[in-house]
């Protein structure tokens, strides 16, 4: 098992990441003698859910309740989440409880958001099921929910105790899911480390295929390149915003697309596409990098252009609504070279279009 040690200003806490841990991993320290509380994806094997059910038996916790989430992201709302704080209510949870979530981002950002909300905040541990939340969405603390259409809208900061990484989830995921979440891994290396990026290159292939070695390296090196990042930035005052590299052009194509024609993955890898570009237009961005980052995409088996045409107006004009924008200019997180991003607002509008038009149109 490997561990890596969060530092922030509010919390510090531990990542730990292994295969087949649920059984065996201690956690007496966390719930002897504590209410628990079980958030988890349906999807995720129920035999799973039992180790955990029986480690946290076997580690003194008192009762154990569970609760069923159908993960998509119309239910990741207030309204879905009530039944939730109800069923807190009734079976009287007390501020000393500890609520477990067990699922991809979209069970991890509402056990964190009903963590911190229930009872004005209890503690909480994230045990994510997707690569994408192994490596991305339960590491930071950032919690949340959607809104009327707005991704994300209601949200809090708020540290877990700790977070389990059990690569065992991914033997059931869809290799959608695996390139999807392989987009974040492939992310962190362009904003902050080019030789692990060199490295995905090269091994892509056996951290699709989920060999051992390559894939807990992957998602090790991953997860320490976020951690770095919110370690010097809890709050997203500044540096934390690199992490949303390819997530603003991202994330007006999964609106664009009714949260339904892209999934999150293939939004942020044609946004990363599209921010290359914008990268290469702006800046000195050496010649090779659209083209590398280009071949990692197509290599991972996912789509490097558009599912339908838009006017790229339209989608720049999402971006300008987007809530992370700051007073009128629009804020790209660009590279400034291959492994390492920097945070640059664009006037020129036509940067822009021509960025999207040369990246993502056929
Ligand atoms: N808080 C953050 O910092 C942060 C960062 C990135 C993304 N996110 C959020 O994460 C969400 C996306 O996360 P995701 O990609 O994990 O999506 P998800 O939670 O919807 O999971 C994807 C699918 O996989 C299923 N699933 C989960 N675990 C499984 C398993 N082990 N085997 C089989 N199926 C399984 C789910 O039921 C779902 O159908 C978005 O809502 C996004 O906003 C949050």
């Amino acid at each position: 098992m490997k561990i890596i040690r969060v530092k922030t200003n509010s919390k510090n806490y531990d990542i730990k990441i292994g295969h087949d841990l649920l059984g065996s991993i201690p956690l007496k320290k966390l719930v002897s003698r504590k209410d628990v509380f079980l958030i988890t994806d349906s999807k995720v094997p129920e035999f799973l859910i039992n180790k955990l059910k029986r480690n946290l038996k076997n580690s003194s916790s008192k009762k154990i309740n569970s609760i069923k989430i159908n993960a998509s992201e119309s239910n990741k709302n207030m309204a879905y989440l009530t039944r939730v704080y109800d069923f807190l209510i009734r079976n009287n949870y007390s501020r000393d409880c500890i609520i477990f979530g067990v699922g991809g981002g979209i069970t991890c950002d509402i056990a964190g958001f009903i963590s911190s909300t229930f009872l004005r905040g209890v503690d909480f541990v994230l045990i994510p099921s997707t690569l994408l939340s192994q490596v991305d969405a339960s590491i930071g603390g950032k919690t949340g929910v959607n809104h009327k259409g707005f991704k994300n809208m209601i949200g809090t900061f708020n540290q877990p105790s700790q977070v389990i990484v059990d690569t065992k989830f991914l033997k059931t995921l869809s290799k959608l899911e695996i390139q999807c979440g392989l987009m974040e891994v492939i992310k962190h290396g362009l904003i902050s480390d080019k030789r692990f990026f060199s490295w995905l290159e090269k091994n892509l292939r056996q951290v699709l295929a989920l060999k051992p070695k390559f894939l807990e390296h992957a998602i090790k090196r991953s997860i320490e390149i976020k951690a770095a990042v919110v370690s010097k930035d809890e709050k997203e005052e500044g540096l934390r915003a690199i992490l949303n590299f390819g997530h603003t052009f991202g994330h007006a194509l999964e609106t664009i697309g009714d949260n339904k024609l892209y999934s999150h993955g293939e939004a942020v890898a044609l946004g990363m596409l599209a921010a290359v570009k914008l990268s290469e237009i702006n800046s000195n961005l050496e010649p090779d990098a659209y083209e590398r980052v280009h071949s990692i995409i197509k290599k991972s088996g996912i789509a490097t252009k558009l599912k339908k045409k838009i006017n790229p107006k339209r989608l720049i004009k999402l971006m300008q609504s987007d809530k992370k924008k700051k007073r009128n200019l629009l804020r790209f997180i660009l590279l400034e070279k291959l492994g390492k991003a920097q945070i640059m607002g664009i006037a020129n509008n036509s940067k822009i279009e021509n960025a999207i038009k040369n990246s993502l149109f056929y």
